[in-house]
């Protein structure tokens, strides 16, 4: 990174600018508000619902000194001009031609109360202001830097800057920084102790994380008003925990939302929509969602049909429906600027749309050509497209696929897809306090999300809903699940898939997951395959694929992929108990469902930044097959037993004297993956079905997981995979611990198991020595299940 020695700096800043606040829950906030005004706590990151609760008090004393107004940056400086003066500019943000010198401010270096006493710095830079914190601990460990949300590379994120700045970014190379979400949190991890930060703006960032200098955080924000949070604790999970708690968590999902999903740009005319149905049918592989993408609409149309295509969408949808799918629909937020269309005559009307600063309405291109962007920033303006929903809910549309929310605008250069967004200098309605569009630009779809949200409540009451969203800002979770966006059929974004849904996870959203297959050119059978495999343990499970690729559904690709697909994906269904009680804690606590070694094993030296394998909650270690050719991959275990999820064969890993475990070499046949189940756990699962309608054979299944000392202990909870009964308290929530011979359960919440399906329990207990699987099993799963002694606990 280029040093600059220029004429910008400034006096030093006016410290009464800058306050600190204590909560009692332990956050430390810096309020930073350098633009004259008082900042009005409003922050639509944070959770409404439980950021009022807390109360704020002062913490350190502010430093005296100061000189006024003087510390605008340079760039917001220039924002704000714009806004009133209706000059156009768009900078190309992504440009890592900024000048991070730092100006220290005499004073402002805040001590950390954590394992590590590092302090923060706070100065002015060329563009914003500057935090600066040292990523060093006096005993000289280590200090991972995880978080930071949707971006490309390791877990670890030391060694690169990051910027948060959503934009439609077509290719995912390693050198790419911005995409399509903006989470400026980091958590700061020694195996003692986990320092979060996070950024409350909805402007751009910068997070260099040791690029500059190895050891040193440098944290660029280009706005003049937000706040910076701070918390120490002592594991990542309460950190994650604790951030999630401020900026909110997930609403408990339908279940069906966690089955498979099959999407493509575009599954048109409606024969060929009911043949794919069909064929899931008929070649037995489990599909809850098959998605509508941009062509059933009437010319790109948003909230239109094309009824050559579509002629009867309703019954469509209702025969999908009878055939256990439900259909989602995408919804992008570019509005074809086409008078005859009410909705965007409706949205000129009702000033819905984004404009220039002179007050002209804002006219970008998207997939109609021509369109206006709504300003979901104004609470009109998404009730306005909230009740546009209503031609889709009409229909029996169970779910919506938010795309191009960034949002994309391909006037920049068509060809070239550079700076792919709507320009900086547009005026945000911002809830009645307007400001320059960049100032707010990370946060566009989390408005829109918000809008499609209120749209259940308003139409589908009695429903969870389903969003499924590509960008977003902090607190998207509490809004939709997110996808990763327009990935390619490559082995390295089957790599890169884990590292980002980790940190995705870990900054606040675990419903997360990609396209499985890539969805930019053409998968092999053997890419195919090894992508399902994997992705069938991700949160959120859909395969995808581009206009004018191959077909890419799971009989494309031979008898052999078809095979796997309906393997893995089976798996999934058999998994889905075990799937929704981690769906379930994650709507509670924030907690990963996808999750790095380092969550469950936080003192194995071995596992600090590893990304090659990961956990499906606590008792599933998974092992992706990365690479083509190759049929066995090493795995390393943490110390501990383990079990062969294939195999049934029990590994017993030492302990090191350093508290590593080992490298095992997984076997890696086409049609499987490396997967061992953690001893100590006890995984529920149940038979198979073809989607989650389906009631199945009522029976709970429990695979027991013994450990060193013939233990385990596993966690459960159901309702009735729909609706609102659990609020009223309709579902069970409780454990199993297993003491070697007999199973106990202890239920800790819910009274009442009426609305669960099953019917009786079943056990199974893991071979204990190698080996001793049925040989007509396929896995684990099919061990011989006894009646436990115990009738269900909820019955
Ligand atoms: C964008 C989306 C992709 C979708 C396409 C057409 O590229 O990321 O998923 O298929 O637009 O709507």
């Amino acid at each position: 990174m280029q040093q600059r020695q220029d004429h910008w700096f400034r006096p030093a800043a006016p410290h009464s600018d800058l306050a600190w606040q204590q909560s009692a829950d332990g956050w430390l906030r810096l309020a930073v508000t350098l633009d004259g005004t008082t900042r009005s706590g409003r922050s639509s990151a944070l959770d409404p619902d439980t950021a009022p609760m807390r109360e704020w008090y002062d913490a350190a004393p502010v430093p005296p000194g100061g000189s006024g107004p003087e510390f605008f940056s340079d760039r917001i400086h220039r924002l704000n001009d714009l806004a009133t003066q209706g000059v156009a500019a768009n900078d190309n943000p992504h440009e890592d031609t900024r000048g991070l010198e730092a100006v220290p401010v005499e004073g402002l270096r805040y001590g950390l109360p954590s394992g590590f006493p590092a302090t923060l710095g706070v100065s002015r830079s060329r563009d914003g202001i500057l935090l600066d914190i040292p990523l060093s601990t006096p005993r000289g460990e280590a200090v991972r830097v995880m978080g930071l949300g949707e971006k490309t590379g390791s877990l670890d994120k030391r060694g690169r800057t990051w910027v948060m700045w959503n934009c439609d970014e077509p290719v995912h190379s390693p050198e790419k920084s911005a995409l399509y979400q903006a989470h400026p949190v980091v958590y700061l991890w020694t195996p003692g102790g986990t320092v979060t930060l996070f950024i409350d703006t909805m402007a751009t960032v910068w997070f260099d994380v040791g690029e500059a200098e190895p050891d040193r955080l440098l944290i660029e924000i280009y706005d003049n008003r937000f706040d910076c949070y701070l918390r120490t604790d002592e594991s990542l999970p309460e950190a994650v925990e604790s951030y999630s708690a401020l900026t909110g968590r997930i609403p408990l999902p339908p279940e069906w939302a966690l089955g498979f999903q099959q999407c493509r740009y575009s599954y048109f005319p409606e024969e060929r929509v009911l043949e794919v149905a069909q064929k899931f049918r008929e070649e037995r592989v489990p599909c809850d969602v098959l998605y509508l993408d941009i062509h059933y609409m009437d010319g790109y149309r948003v909230f239109t049909w094309d009824h050559r295509r579509f002629p009867e969408p309703d019954r469509m949808v209702q025969g999908l429906r009878d055939q256990g799918f439900r259909v989602v629909t995408i919804v992008d937020p570019g509005v074809k600027t086409d008078v005859d269309y009410p909705v965007f005559s409706s949205g000129l009307e009702k000033q819905a749309f984004l404009t220039r600063p002179g007050g002209e309405l804002y006219v970008g291109k998207v997939w109609p050509g021509d369109a206006a962007f709504p300003d979901f920033s104004r609470p009109a303006t998404r009730e306005w497209w909230a009740r546009w929903h209503k031609t889709l809910f009409d229909a029996g549309v169970a779910g919506i696929w938010n795309d191009m929310n960034e949002p994309a605008d391909f006037t920049g250069d068509e060809v070239l897809r550079v700076n792919f967004t709507v320009p900086d200098d547009l005026v945000a309605h911002n809830e009645g306090e307007p400001v320059s569009f960049g100032r707010v630009h990370n946060e566009y779809a989390n408005g829109m999300n918000r809008a499609t949200r209120d749209a259940f409540l308003q139409y589908r009451p009695e429903e969870r809903g389903f969003v499924l969203t590509r960008s977003g800002g902090t607190g998207v979770q509490r809004y939709a699940a997110i996808w990763t966006g327009d990935n390619h059929s490559w082995w390295e974004h089957l790599t890169m898939m884990v590292p980002m849904f980790l940190n995705v996870g870990l900054s606040g959203a675990p419903f997360v997951g990609g396209d499985a297959g890539g969805f930019q050119l053409n998968a092999d059978a053997e890419l195919y395959r090894r992508w399902i495999a994997a992705a069938a343990f991700t949160p959120f499970f859909r395969a995808h694929s581009a206009l004018d690729t191959r077909d890419h559904e799971p009989w494309s690709f031979g008898p052999e992929a078809l095979e796997t697909a309906r393997r893995f994906i089976g798996i999934r269904y058999r998994l889905l108990p075990y799937l929704y009680t981690l769906f379930e804690e994650a709507s509670r606590r924030g907690t990963p469902v996808m999750r790095p070694l380092l969550w469950e094993f936080p003192q194995d030296p071995r596992v600090a930044s590893r990304a090659d394998s990961f956990l499906l909650g606590n008792a599933l270690l998974v092992a992706p097959v990365r690479e083509p050719g190759v049929q066995e991959r090493s795995v390393y275990l943490p110390a501990g037993v383990w079990y062969d999820f294939w195999s049934g064969e029990r590994i017993d890993v030492p302990r090191q004297p350093d508290g590593s475990g080992a490298v095992v070499v997984g076997n890696a046949p086409l049609d499987r993956i490396p997967l061992y189940l953690r001893g100590g756990t006890i995984l529920p699962h149940e038979g198979l079905r073809q989607h989650t309608g389906e009631t199945g054979d009522g029976v709970l299944r429990l695979l027991i997981a013994p450990d060193a000392e013939g233990r385990a202990q596993g966690t459960f909870y159901g309702d009735a995979g729909e609706g609102f009964g659990y609020c009223a308290g309709r579902f069970w929530r409780g454990s199993f611990s297993w003491d070697g011979s007999g199973l106990r359960t202890e239920s800790r919440a819910g009274e009442s198991g009426e609305d669960l399906r099953w019917t009786s329990l079943a056990t199974a207990v893991c071979p204990g020595t190698s080996g001793e699987l049925n040989p007509e099993a396929e896995s684990l799963l099919d061990l011989p299940h006894g009646e436990s002694r115990l009738s269900l606990p909820w019955a």
